[in-house]
């Protein structure tokens, strides 16, 4: 479709994927379905979701029945944080495994820790750096056509940019209102890397927002195509979750609107450094 971005690859990725996390059979079938008939070409899974292989199943049941192929979806995995340094490539290829598929269109490193919870550990660092190298070389072999992270802080990513030999492509993070990443994203900007919101939706809590809920009123569109629509027209590409058939196709229709200058800045104006998921910055 044309509502796609352009990566440092020179690859285009959609604006809107479909988020899978907490996605289980027969649930994963049926979204699966509804978002690739709503025109979704994009889906981001992770080895913590530990779905890969539903997924996986699922696009290549459906795929044929919209008269698609693995070449016109984005699948997107991520390398779980208990597999980062010297079991990195393995896990990678276990993602490629489970959900069936001989190369990725981005892999992340999920999380900038060893552990997935926000504490230090001592070997972070290190393990950051083999896990980089190790998605480098899958790069290099074609396995995975875009690489890069989520969760990182500015400083996780200035440590990367200064050791890479293959920049990232893109950076995953929550982005809402509540939650603006204005220095991540200029860290981005600055170093050509795509920023990309996860949980838009604060969840399903900023949907009961009252400026959401006024924007909504002047747009005339429910609250999460308002919030959707807010990362878009920004540039941001979204992903929204949801199991739901009509949510699925609701939250697509995000590029037929425009919400007006001065409800953007109101939306902005939410801004309190407020998260819904796991601040990584106490991550060293
Ligand atoms: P459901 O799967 O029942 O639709 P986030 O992406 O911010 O983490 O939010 C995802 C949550 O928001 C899910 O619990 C999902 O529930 C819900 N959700 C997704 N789309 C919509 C929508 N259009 N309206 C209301 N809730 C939604």
């Amino acid at each position: 479709t044309a509502h796609t971005v352009l990566l440092n690859t020179g690859a285009l990725m959609p604006l809107l994927g479909l988020g899978t996390d907490k996605l289980r059979p027969p649930d994963m079938h049926q979204a699966v379905d509804a978002a690739l008939a709503a025109g979704y070409r994009a889906f981001d899974s992770a080895a913590v979701y530990r779905n890969e292989s539903d997924l996986g199943q699922a696009l290549k049941e459906l795929l044929p029945k919209y008269g698609l192929t693995r070449e016109d979806v984005f699948i997107t995995s991520k390398l779980g944080p208990k597999h980062q340094g010297e079991g990195a490539k393995e896990a990678a290829l276990r993602s490629l495994a489970q959900l069936g598929v001989d190369y990725l269109d981005l892999y992340l490193i999920h999380w900038p820790g060893t552990q997935n919870r926000p504490v230090s550990d001592q070997r972070n660092p290190g393990n950051r750096a083999r896990s980089w190298a190790a998605l480098e070389e899958l790069h290099a072999q074609g396995k995975l056509r875009a690489i890069g992270v989520s969760n990182y802080t500015p400083a996780h990513m200035r440590e990367l940019m200064q050791n890479c030999k293959v920049p990232p492509a893109l950076l995953q993070v929550e982005f809402h209102p509540q939650l603006c990443q204005t220095e991540l994203r200029r860290v981005c900007q600055e170093y050509g890397v795509c920023f990309q919101a996860y949980s838009s939706l604060g969840r399903g809590d900023l949907l009961n927002d009252p400026v959401v809920l006024e924007v909504a009123r002047n747009c005339e569109r429910p609250p999460a195509q308002v919030l959707l629509r807010w990362a878009v027209q920004q540039g941001v590409p979204v992903l929204p979750k949801s199991s739901n058939p009509d949510r699925i196709r609701g939250n697509m229709e995000i590029f037929d609107f425009d919400i007006s200058v001065p409800d953007m800045e109101k939306l902005s104006a939410l801004d309190c450094n407020h998260r819904y998921c796991w601040d990584p910055s106490e991550v060293a």
